[in-house]
């Protein structure tokens, strides 16, 4: 008599319950910087006894009415997404007291996807940068991990009902490092700022994400506070369609471009995960070569809320 072993195909099967089977995703995990981050900023900064900007008005008074953390006066591109996906936006990990079985957000404004003390010799700015880089938000996924799913298989079903975004990070490496590299020093750490992205990809594919979307990098040279700090004394160092810095530019173009082509690793490596690329650099130079088809007003290089974050020590009385 033949016994037929059926129970390891059983194991492998996800159970969908028939109502939310209609839903695509039922959460979202998010890492990444000030572009993605929903309020951890308010304690990555206290613990730094800095306070960020994003905790005050006019930050959040178009939508929230009130300041969240987030480095907008409305919502990020993170929560319009959720609201089309219908799921409740995405918590910050630091701050919400409750579920995170509908999502997680890790990402923290300034963050790096170095490590901190890559950048820690750096004068003027290295102190501000906190340790919130994408090992540091993985380690906080890591621990957060148990409440949502257990054993591993039970996390293999639940994530892949979930969207995960990693990034964007990597601009605020740049935007620290500018401050004590020249441009070939800083092309020359673009490879490394790639990998650590890719690593982290590769991190989440393996804890069970099955549908990843990774932005590229906004345009550096179109940056307010890269235009006021790193001005070219040659006018021919100004893109003519943009105005903006055409070697910052160029560095993130390089970015993007290597980080498009670890991707193919990354998809080649893991042909069950469906790992998107989102492009952050095209939108904005679009928007800054015709602000009026946006219904921006004049001078979009000159003033702007979101970016990279400004710091001033918290007073204490
Ligand atoms: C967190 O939520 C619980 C239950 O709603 C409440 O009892 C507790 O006081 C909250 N903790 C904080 C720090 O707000
Ligand atoms: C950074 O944060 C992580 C996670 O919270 C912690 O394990 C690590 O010790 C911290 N590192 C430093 C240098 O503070
Ligand atoms: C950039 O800095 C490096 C190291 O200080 C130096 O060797 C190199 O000549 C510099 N390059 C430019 C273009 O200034
Ligand atoms: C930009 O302007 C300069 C100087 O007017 C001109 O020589 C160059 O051809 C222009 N480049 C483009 C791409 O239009």
């Amino acid at each position: 008599m033949k016994l037929l072993c059926i129970l390891p195909v059983l194991l492998l099967a996800c159970v969908e319950p028939a109502a939310s089977s209609l839903r695509r995703y039922d959460s979202i995990f998010s890492f990444g910087d000030s572009f993605a981050d929903t309020g951890n900023d308010i304690v990555v900064f206290a613990e730094n006894s800095l306070v960020t900007p994003a905790a005050e008005l006019p930050y959040g008074m178009t939508f929230f009415g009130r300041p969240t953390g987030r480095n907008s006066n409305g919502r990020l591109i993170i929560d319009f997404i959720a609201e089309k996906l219908e799921v409740p936006f995405v918590p910050p990990y630091l701050t919400h007291n409750g579920s995170f079985r509908r999502g997680a957000n890790f990402a923290v404004a300034g963050a790096t996807a170095l490590d901190a003390s890559f950048f820690r010799d750096i004068p003027g700015v290295g102190q501000f940068v906190l340790n919130s880089s994408s090992s540091v938000q993985l380690r906080w996924f890591d621990s957060l991990k148990p409440s949502l799913c257990s054993p591993e298989q039970a996390c293999r079903c639940f994530f892949k009902k979930s969207l995960f975004f990693m990034g964007e990070i990597g601009f605020n490496d740049y935007s620290f490092a500018v401050f004590g590299m020249n441009i070939t020093q800083l092309r020359s750490i673009v490879p490394d700022v790639v990998k650590t992205v890719s690593g982290a990809i590769e991190v989440v594919i393996k804890q069970g994400a099955r549908t990843v979307v990774v932005p590229g990098i906004p345009p550096l040279g179109c940056t307010p506070p890269n235009l006021f700090f790193f001005p070219s004394p040659d006018p021919a160092g100004y893109e003519n369609n943009t105005g903006c810095l055409k070697d910052l530019n160029e560095i993130a173009v390089h970015h993007n471009s290597l980080l498009q082509e670890s991707l193919k690793n990354v998809r080649r490596n893991h042909p069950n995960a469906r790992v998107v690329y989102a492009d952050f650099f095209t939108p904005v130079i679009e928007m800054v070569e015709s602000p009026d088809k946006f219904g921006l007003i004049q001078d979009v290089l000159r003033a702007c809320l979101t970016g990279p974050v400004f710091f001033r020590p918290l007073k204490r009385e």
